[in-house]
Formats: structure tokens, C-alpha cells, sequence
């Protein structure tokens, strides 16, 4: 099941020099390959799009502050089961609940600054991709 997903390395992750170890990280699973790449600094509109289902909550303006605060990397990833897969990977939301051997596990201790973004499902891979590749088919 050759799957796509939309992966940010957050500000955090950029600043701190972790762009090659997690891209390593993802490189190096069988088969899954970077079809699409971006550094670019992200404006509230775009994350108002990218976050529409968190535009409210209590947490939702300091994760724009945090996620406009500096470049991000932007990717499409490509492979077998490549959402649920860089998910793991990623680990949980909150990085002292994740597992070491998880990104967020080895590196997070902040839940806002957690390194890495990866789409949820099919659905959300397919919104996101449209909105950080728009010419991607
Ligand atoms: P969410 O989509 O719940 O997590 P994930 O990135 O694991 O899919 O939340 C989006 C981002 O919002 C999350 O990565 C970090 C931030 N966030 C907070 O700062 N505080 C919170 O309580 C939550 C739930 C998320
Ligand atoms: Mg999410």
C-alpha cells in the first residue's frame, strides 16, 4: 500500500540542526523515498489552513507564534504505509510521552516545539499536500 504524506520539520527542529537526522531517520526506512522538499518561513494564513481544526483552542495562537517563528522544511514522503509509519516514528503529540527511539521521544520535551508534523490519515495527507505543493498532481 504505496501511501503520501506531508511532513513539516518545525522551527525547532531547523534551529537546533536536527534537518539531516530526521531526514536520515526517514530515509533510511525501506523503500520510502522524499518526492517533494521546501524550506520556506510559514505566514498565519497558511497556518490557518494547515491547522484549520485547532483555529480556537487554548493553545492554537502560541502554536502560530512557534510555527511562524523561523523556516521549516516542508516534504511529500512516498512508500509503503508511509503515513501511519512516519507517524511512529514521530511519536506522540507530547514529546515526555513518547518513546526514545521516537523523534519527539529522543530530542522533545516542550509539547509545542515537537520537532516534526506528519499527516494523520489519507484525507489529511491529501489537504495538506494541496496546500504546501499546490502543483503537485
Ligand atoms: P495535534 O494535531 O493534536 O498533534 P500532532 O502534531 O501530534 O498531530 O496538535 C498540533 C500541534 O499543536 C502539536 O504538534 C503541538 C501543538 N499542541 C500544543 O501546543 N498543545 C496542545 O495541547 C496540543 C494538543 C497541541
Ligand atoms: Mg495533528
Amino acid at each position: 500500500m504505496t501511501q503520501r504524506t506531508l511532513v513539516l520539520l518545525k522551527p525547532d527542529a531547523v534551529r537546533r540542526h536536527l534537518i539531516g537526522e530526521i531526514i536520515g531517520r526517514i530515509e533510511r526506512k525501506a523503500g520510502w523515498s522524499v518526492t517533494a522538499l521546501e524550506m520556506r518561513t510559514l505566514d498565519r494564513a497558511i497556518l490557518e489552513q494547515h491547522y484549520a481544526e485547532h483555529i480556537g483552542r487554548p493553545f492554537y495562537e502560541p502554536l502560530v507564534e512557534f510555527m511562524s517563528s523561523g523556516p521549516v522544511v516542508a516534504m511529500v514522503v512516498e512508500g509503503e504505509r508511509v503515513i501511519e509509519g512516519v507517524r511512529q516514528l514521530a511519536g506522540p503529540t507530547d514529546p515526555i510521552a513518547a518513546a526514545p527511539g521516537s523523534i519527539r521521544g529522543d530530542y522533545g520535551t516542550i509539547v509545542r516545539e515537537n520537532l516534526i508534523h506528519a499527516s494523520d490519515s489519507e484525507e489529511s495527507a491529501i489537504r495538506e499536500m494541496k496546500i504546501f505543493f499546490p502543483g503537485l498532481s
